[in-house]
């Protein structure tokens, strides 16, 4: 079974979906989604998004981001893959 997860970035007009494999901001790019990126590979924050709806999974064991942050639903989408339909809040709406 090939399951596609359905993201919604809040203030973005068109959901896109995202394969199981694909991190949600490879997904995103492909898509035509805007999303702030980077390094690509968990360091440097710039995709910081809140998770408002949904479950992922990242590919590495330590992502750039504090226990209180991964406890306040910040996740980083450059190394995380949707393992559900996901609503995102991108960092620039929250600051
Ligand atoms: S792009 Fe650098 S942490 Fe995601």
């Amino acid at each position: 079974m090939n399951t596609r997860w359905r993201i919604q970035i809040e203030g973005q007009p068109e959901a896109f979906e995202a394969e199981p494999e694909q991190t949600i901001l490879k997904a995103a790019l492909q898509a035509g989604a805007s999303l702030l990126s980077s390094c690509r590979n968990g360091t440097c924050r710039a995709c910081r998004c809140r998770l408002l709806t949904g479950e992922i999974q990242y590919l590495i064991e330590w992502p750039g981001l504090s226990a209180e942050e991964k406890a306040e639903g910040w996740i980083l989408p450059c190394v995380a893959q949707a393992r559900s339909d996901l609503r995102l809040r991108p960092r620039g709406d929250e600051e």
